[in-house]
């Protein structure tokens, strides 16, 4: 798709169109289900374990029960049965397999204990700070590194092929054989997702039909599994999901407390309302598992990689075996002949770890690409034109083309944008003029074309109202934006007369929107029901159709018909007909990257200038330049802006956060945003974004690849690679520490 025409009356160059939310989110008109405040609504509030394995023996809920304006205080005792909502990895819908207040079972702490609903708010509150709880504690392992922690190969505990390691070639063999080889070591934290929207549920009965009002990247999955859960038909379950703010695959899947929700509100009668704390959501939802990797590369003396192997250990759940993806992209970072890929998963006693944005190709591209900048060094090359010079031109594991692969290009052109010429090679050599260290580091990115199958309804009124229904969520990424914008275009409509719906069940089938695919699924279904609509009415039309530039709905108007509407119903390249039931049973249906005649992947190159104040060794990063490779740019300022959004979290990634944890209690100790140090503003220089923009044909007729998470993935050791070329120090752990540079 070419970009869209600028429609803004300050003419910015190459902006695209306006965000077609903009203008309620900075009135703060939009309504998040937080804000819901209808007539009857109850309060609830979660009561959490306080220890981090074992079971409850006791629990006393009189004092709460006193509190004025309490309904209910739920606990296992009194909930009565309800489903599990099973394991979105394992066939169910939820981000794990355990459901609280199924049983006295502790599996983690923080863990909800119970359930309080009362009149107001601060009732609920008071109340659950008054629920006694005794409990019986048995030994728990909190963290990747715990003496009792064990690695589990991925392959025997998860023996389905897409779980399975990676090889390609002899890549011991080869290097053993090899020149020069490093063999590294990498370390990450767990963390989490911070949306500014915390997750919120309101639950609401009318006619045995339930109503559930919760942000989610997924919907149609929170309305099966809830109707699993609560035993009821999905056709009683309805789940509205129109604006999330932010998701971050943190929203990916049915929340263990919503049927809860839903069962109180059920028992009472009355609208509920649940919004959890910042606290709980550290405890509750799915966060980022902490990471080991181990990288053994080989090279050539004249600079060709010939071996690689990539060994992962990562966290999961005691009861779930969330798995692990990494190798997938750092197999398809370059082209090299021989690869192994290993995965292991560690159990620990927390809740189940999940997908945070670029959940496995942040983590596997720190590592990676930070010891290809160390092989680059062994060898004394540049470090672009090493990446360069190791460039794929097959997907090494399955011998299959890319359907488009602009890696080159964005080295190239984000090169020469930085002005990554001006560079000298050794550490230490560049000086800002107050005595500040300068590096400059870089590194590439990719991650996987993933397409789900989606179907689409456009319709139009005699008004002059479009209506677009698709399954897909808003989560602040532009989708709605980039939906509006292609039907406008394709009718020769206003982009302010499309109203999209998302994220509801009752407008469209709501595949999970997540790994980057939403806006390759939504749009080539979109586009194809508006042409469809056009080339109907043009039909209808006869000789008035050749007239170029009439719109839809002049034609429509001419016609006498009350309105127009057209349907189209797409899936992944390769899919079967049949992955429309998994598309409207809300289970995952995506495919991709290996598709039957190629493989997938956008990519992106990020360049980084750091300066280090010489005595306290603070980091900045003042500049990055990130050139991408999406295919075509659907919507040009939202797509500048998640690049932007993904750098930010790059920087967070490398310089700020962590989820820490006191192995003696286990949970997560910094759950606030005044603990959990995330970039602000004034941690932010100029980020400059561009895209190579080619369209890629291959994998849709707009020529769409995913963006959202490419855009982080090989920030953060771009960042720690400019550090090494500041100080001549390799730092291996992220969060980087201003102690890890001290002493140097
Ligand atoms: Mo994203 S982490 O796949 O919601």
């Amino acid at each position: 798709m070419a970009n869209p025409t600028i429609t803004t009356k300050k003419n910015i160059p190459r902006a695209g169109a306006e965000r077609v939310d903009a203008h309620d989110k900075v009135r703060g008109v939009t309504r998040y289900a937080a804000d819901d405040a209808r007539p009857g609504l109850l309060h609830a509030a979660l009561v959490p374990s306080r220890i981090a394995r074992g079971s409850i023996t006791r629990i006393d809920t009189s004092a709460a029960q006193r509190v004025r304006g309490v309904r209910t205080v739920l606990t296992h005792e009194n909930v009565g049965s309800f489903d599990t909502g099973g394991f979105l990895m394992g066939g169910g819908f939820g981000f794990q397999s355990f459901y609280p207040l199924r049983s006295a079972q502790i599996a983690y702490r923080g863990q909800s204990v119970a359930v309080v609903v009362a009149d107001t708010l601060e009732a609920a509150r008071e109340a659950a700070a008054l629920v006694v709880v005794a409990y019986e504690a048995t030994p728990f392992v909190a963290t990747l590194d715990a003496p009792d922690a064990e690695p589990l190969a991925q392959t025997a505990v998860l023996p389905q092929p897409m779980f399975a390691d990676r090889r390609v070639g002899d890549p011991e063999g080869a290097l053993a054989g090899a020149a020069v080889t490093v063999d590294l070591r990498y370390t990450l934290p767990a963390q989490h997702q911070n949306p500014m929207e915390i997750i919120a549920t309101v639950a609401e009965w009318e006619d045995g039909v339930l109503t559930v009002r919760e942000p989610t990247q997924n919907a149609e999955g929170v309305r099966h599994g809830l109707a699993r859960q609560l035993g009821i038909e999905p056709a009683k379950v309805q789940v509205l999901s129109p604006t999330l703010g932010g998701g971050f695959g943190q929203k990916n899947s049915l929340q263990s407390h919503t049927a809860l929700v839903a069962i109180a509100a059920r028992a009472l009668q009355r609208p509920v309302k649940l919004v959890m704390t910042r606290a709980q959501l550290f405890h509750n939802a799915s966060f980022r598992p902490a990471s080991r990797h181990h990288v053994r590369l080989g090279a050539d003396r004249d600079g060709r990689l010939v071996a690689a192997v990539h060994e992962i250990d990562q966290q999961t759940s005691r009861h779930d075996l969330f798995p692990s993806f990494g190798t997938e992209i750092t197999s398809r970072l370059y082209g090299i002949g021989n690869y192994q890929g290993r995965e292991r998963l560690v159990r620990t006693d927390v809740q189940t770890p999940g997908y945070m944005r670029a959940p496995f190709e942040h983590p596997a591209a720190f590592a990676f690409e930070s010891a290809i900048d160390e092989m680059a060094y062994a060898l004394g090359r540049d470090p672009v034109a090493f990446r360069l010079a190791n460039d794929a031109t097959a997907d090494p594991l399955t011998g299959k083309p890319f359907s488009s692969r602009h890696v080159a290009e964005c080295l190239i052109k984000g090169s020469e944008t930085f002005g990554w010429a001006r560079r000298t090679m050794a550490p230490g050599s560049m000086r800002a003029p107050d005595g500040s260290l300068v590096g400059w580091g870089v590194a590439i990115g990719t991650y996987k074309a993933a397409v789900a199958p989606a179907i689409a309804t456009v319709r139009l009124n005699t008004s002059g109202t479009v209506r677009v229904a698709v399954g897909g969520h808003e989560m602040g990424q532009g989708m709605r934006t980039a939906i509006a914008v292609t039907v406008a275009r394709a009718l020769g409509a206003p982009v302010a007369a499309v109203e999209v719906a998302l994220g509801d069940t009752r407008a469209a089938p709501q595949h999970l929107t997540a790994g980057s695919w939403g806006t390759a699924t939504a749009l080539p279904p979109v586009l194809e029901a508006a042409q469809r609509l056009m080339e109907d009415l043009r039909k209808n039309a006869g000789s008035t159709a050749s007239e170029s530039g009439v719109t839809a709905l002049a034609l429509l108007r001419a016609s006498g018909r009350p309105f127009a509407e057209a349907e189209s119903r797409r899936r992944a390249p390769g899919q079967p007909e049949q992955v429309f039931g998994r598309l409207t049973g809300g289970l995952p249906a995506a495919a991709g990257p290996v598709y039957p005649d190629f493989v997938g992947f956008s990519f992106i190159a990020h360049f980084v200038e750091v300066r280090i104040e010489p005595t306290t060794r603070r980091i900045r990063v003042p500049r990055v330049v990130s050139v991408a490779d999406c295919g075509a740019v659907a919507s040009p300022r939202t797509a500048r802006s998640q690049v932007e959004g993904g750098v930010v979290w790059g920087i967070g990634a490398a310089l700020r956060e962590v989820s820490e944890v006191d192995p003696r209690y286990g949970g997560f100790l910094n759950a606030d945003l005044a603990e959990y140090v995330m970039p602000v503003a004034a941690d932010i220089g100029r980020i400059e974004v561009d895209f190579v923009g080619k369209p890629d044909l291959r994998l849709n007729a707009l020529g769409v690849k995913g963006l959202g998470e490419v855009a982080m993935v090989g920030v953060a050791p771009a960042i720690v690679n400019a550090v090494f070329h500041a100080t001549g120090k390799r730092l291996r752990r992220l969060p980087l520490m201003l102690e890890d540079l001290l002493d140097s």
